[in-house]
């Protein structure tokens, strides 16, 4: 698919990623989290350094334990299943930056098997909170998650603004001002 049909085919898969925190029922199925999994373990990072573990959730309880720290993450409550990345915790601006290109492949793999996803952040006593229910030690950085499965088309839960600003407004040729 190297031709311009294929092009615009994949320019318009991945400017079609929203998120989605309602979901249906049914499991992902192994297959699709592995492509997930294998999509993020390639996931570029500075100095190659890879400074992730990912922990994969799907037990109910834990899910809706999580959902309920502080944070944004509600929505881990009804996913199939969730991922923490767990940072090393070493280098915090190169990661921070690498947690979220890691966030969002994962979020695109998801996407090309039609699973939805959305990151949640944890807050204040939220990250304490998560690290200690998932056995995380003091020193490694988490920060988010991903709830992912099949999205729930019925729902009726206001999603929040998919605007976006015109090109217009936040390109400049050569210089900034
Ligand atoms: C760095 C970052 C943090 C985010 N944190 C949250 C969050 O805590 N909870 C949440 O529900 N969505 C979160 N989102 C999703 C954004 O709200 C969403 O991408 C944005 O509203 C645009 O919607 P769309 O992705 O559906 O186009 C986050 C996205 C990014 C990139």
């Amino acid at each position: 698919m190297n031709d311009t049909r294929g092009a615009k085919e994949r320019i318009a898969f991945l400017r079609s990623l929203r998120a989605v925190r309602s979901f249906r029922p049914e499991p992902v199925p192994e297959g699709v989290v592995n492509d997930m999994l294998e999509v993020a373990r390639w996931t570029g990072s500075a100095s190659n350094r890879q400074p992730w573990t990912l922990v994969i959730i799907r037990e109910r309880e834990i899910l809706r334990a999580l959902a309920r720290m502080e944070g944004y993450a509600k929505h881990l409550a009804g996913a199939a299943l969730g991922i923490v990345p767990v940072m090393d915790g070493e280098r915090e601006e190169q990661e921070i930056y690498d947690e979220g290109r890691l966030c969002e492949r994962i979020m695109l793999a998801a996407h090309a098997h039609g699973v939805g996803s959305s990151v949640g952040w944890f807050v204040g006593s939220g990250v304490d909170e998560v690290k200690e229910m998932l056995g995380v030690p003091p020193q490694r950085r988490v920060r988010s998650a991903i709830s992912l499965g099949y999205p729930d088309e019925t729902s009726r839960r206001r999603r929040m603004g998919q605007a976006r600003k015109p090109l217009a407004e936040i390109v400049r040729e050569e210089r900034y001002g």
